[in-house]
């Protein structure tokens, strides 16, 4: 895998409050990026917002990504929304097993539902994984290995490289979080996903799965996760200001 092909998705979480905020954010975010850069850029706007914004992303290089999803086409399921309902609109990642979403009570098999039913539709799930700390005794390693190996459980073994892992220390994630993960912390758990997936599959499989981080990413510590060898950031409040996710996106697509 191209390394310099950066993956950069921006997950607005529950914001902006209105759909006159969101569609500024894509045009003067549009305005600041080149029209074609080598990275690829992923927004995940809030459900009410995805359809209506379909037509402002056209204009632009930046794709369309989901906050979540269930994994059934329908039923009885009441507040939830499924990926067919968002079939005009081109998704290309949905975002899954964000710490945010576990907190509420999501589980790993749950997760690996729906990372099979998006697979099922030719779109890239993207599996957020990451302890909520760490320990001493490195428990939180066998920790991220369990979220791994159950949530995709069940996805056959070559597919498992159509997901990409977002490690995304939960103790960094926010504007609480005191910093974001070091470099050295970040390379060791992209090498430790691979070493979990190749135990999975093989080493094949775990060499072209990309694995990104997401937790306090700005325009300044991006280098720091580049030089640790990610292949693409999850980025959230930095995500809702026009000029500091342009900074990110225009660094990626420069990289050599
Ligand atoms: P922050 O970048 O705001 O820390 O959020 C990270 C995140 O949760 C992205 O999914």
């Amino acid at each position: 895998m191209d390394i310099k092909n950066m993956l950069i998705i921006g997950n607005w979480k529950m914001f902006p409050v209105s759909f006159k905020e969101a569609r500024n954010i894509i045009i003067n975010l549009n305005k600041k990026i080149s029209k074609k850069g080598k990275s690829e850029v992923v927004v995940c706007p809030p459900y009410p917002y995805v359809l209506p914004i379909v037509t402002d992303l056209k204009k632009t290089r930046l794709n369309l990504g989901l906050q979540d999803i269930h994994p059934e086409p329908n039923g009885a399921h009441t507040g939830s929304v499924s990926l067919p309902m968002f079939d005009s609109a081109k998704v290309t990642h949905v975002i899954l097993g964000h710490s945010e979403r576990r907190a509420l009570g999501e589980n790993n098999l749950f997760i690996s539902q729906k990372i099979k039913s998006v697979l099922k539709s030719g779109i890239t799930p993207v599996l957020c994984v990451g302890e909520v700390l760490r320990d001493e005794d490195n428990t939180y390693l066998k920790f991220i290995e369990t979220q791994i190996r159950e949530s995709l459980s069940g996805v056959p073994k070559q597919a498992i490289s159509k997901v990409v892992i977002a490690y995304e220390p939960v103790w960094a994630i926010g504007k609480d979080a005191k910093r974001a993960a070091t470099s050295e912390e970040a390379r060791e758990m992209r090498i430790f996903i691979r070493k979990v997936i190749s135990d999975m599959s093989n080493s094949q499989v775990a060499m072209h799965t990309r694995v990104i981080y997401g937790a306090s990413v700005d325009k300044n510590n991006i280098s720091s996760f580049i030089e640790a060898g990610m292949q693409g950031l999850l980025v959230g409040r930095v995500s809702l200001d026009p000029v500091g996710f342009s900074e990110i996106i225009n660094s990626c697509d420069v990289l050599k």
